[in-house]
């Protein structure tokens, strides 16, 4: 038979009969305790408790088993494990592989917390940071050291969505650390747009909080790992407690048979505004990974199989305070929060100061204000009409 091709396989994945029991969906266990039946059957449980038996809660329940299951197949692992959130999935996987007086090699452009996980977290463990702000790779390699276990990279990155060339990097850290463990928040990706795994990352994270979810009302993390690092990713994610509720795993499965056709709009109308924004006066660059101008486009035309909804644009100036709030206070269909990767619209901005601020190496090359936004699944000419809107109020 051959290979499903991804939209089939978000329809499948994870809905084997013992996970549906008759149904169309997995069922929802919500469970501690798991009963045995007999001393054999609480013998056989142990024995297989890392492996898909029912045990005890915190290993999971059918509905994670489920929802495990099918992550597994779609980044093509060997395991996934599951956080209560983003940010657990993070710090957890990076947990699982370092000891004191390791360093782990860090891209600078990586998700705000993730870069603090290091700052105030690993730091007081003597876990040292290295920052590296270069996409090509081949840099990558001078940086390594001999006590370099784990190398942590975000592609697109945060705010900026600079692709990097995960390839290259992962080539450059082999011939110098064949032993690291490479891991990538793919979050951006939804898991499914970038096959980490194939390109030689050891575990792809997620926020499952952002497209898995897809409707902006729970949160959840995942870790999917190959071969050479599930156990120890899986045993000491347990190990620090790490679980999800069968709810909130519920979701994250449901939200998955959606996936494909959710990216497929949130990828045309961000790309369509993408393109409105770059010939706008306003703007003087566009940061979409689709578009020419954004920093490392030729990787993802090279890697990626599309993208989602997230990107950012510069302005040609630094607006003021008040220009800032005249201008994001009045949307119509664009909201003001963090996270992304709903259905709705959002918007954000940085100053050039803040975003200084959370990029330890790399200079931040432009004076004007940087607009992050994420397309939702709302009429792509509402949208445009809306950000039209934004920019006359620029200039009142
Ligand atoms: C790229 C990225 N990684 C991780 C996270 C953390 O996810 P969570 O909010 O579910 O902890 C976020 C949240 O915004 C994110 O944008």
């Amino acid at each position: 038979m051959t290979k499903k091709k991804i939209e089939t396989a978000l329809i499948s994945a994870g809905r084997a009969k013992k996970f549906t029991q008759g149904s169309v969906n997995s069922v929802i266990q919500r469970a501690s305790s798991l009963v045995f039946d007999t001393v054999a059957d609480k013998k056989r449980a142990t024995a297989g408790r890392a492996s898909g038996e029912l045990f005890y809660g915190r290993r999971g329940t059918l509905t994670h088993f489920s929802l495990q299951e099918a992550m597994t197949e779609l980044e093509g692992g060997a395991g996934c494990a599951l956080y209560p959130c983003g940010a657990a999935a993070v710090a957890n996987a990076i947990l699982a592989f370092v000891a004191a007086g390791d360093n782990i090699l860090m891209s600078g452009s990586v998700y705000e917390p993730t870069q603090d996980f290091c700052t105030k977290i690993l730091s007081k463990m003597n876990v040292s940071t290295t920052w590296f702000d270069h996409s090509s790779g081949a840099e990558i390699a001078d940086l390594v050291q001999p006590n370099t276990k784990v190398v942590f990279l975000e592609s697109p990155a945060s705010i900026t969505m600079e692709v990097q060339d995960v390839p290259a990097i992962v080539a450059a850290v082999r011939s110098k650390a064949p032993d690291a463990v490479i891991m990538l928040d793919n979050t951006w990706a939804a898991g499914i747009l970038f096959r980490a795994l194939d390109f030689g990352v050891d575990i792809s994270i997620q926020a499952g909080t952002k497209y898995l979810i897809g409707h902006s009302d729970a949160m959840i993390g995942t870790a999917v790992a190959n071969e050479r690092c599930w156990a120890q990713l899986r045993e000491n994610s347990y190990l620090m407690g790490q679980m999800v509720d069968a709810d909130t795993a519920y979701m994250a499965s449901r939200g998955l048979r959606t996936l494909a056709v959710r990216l497929r709009q949130h990828e045309e109308s961000s790309i369509r505004i993408a393109n409105w924004l770059a010939e706008r006066a306003e703007v003087a660059v566009v940061n979409h990974p689709a578009l020419p101008q954004c920093k490392g486009h030729q990787f993802w035309k090279r890697d990626f199989s599309g993208s989602s909804g997230l990107f950012s644009f510069v302005l040609k100036e630094k607006l003021s305070a008040q220009q800032l709030a005249n201008y994001l206070d009045h949307f119509a269909h664009f909201s003001m929060a963090y996270s992304w990767g709903g259905f709705e619209s959002l918007i954000l901005a940085n100053q050039p100061e803040e975003l200084a601020e959370i990029r330890p190496v790399a200079g931040v090359d432009f004076s004007g204000t940087l607009v992050r936004v994420h397309i939702g699944l709302e009429n792509v000419d509402d949208l445009i009409d809306d950000l039209a809107a934004g920019f006359a109020r620029l200039t009142q």
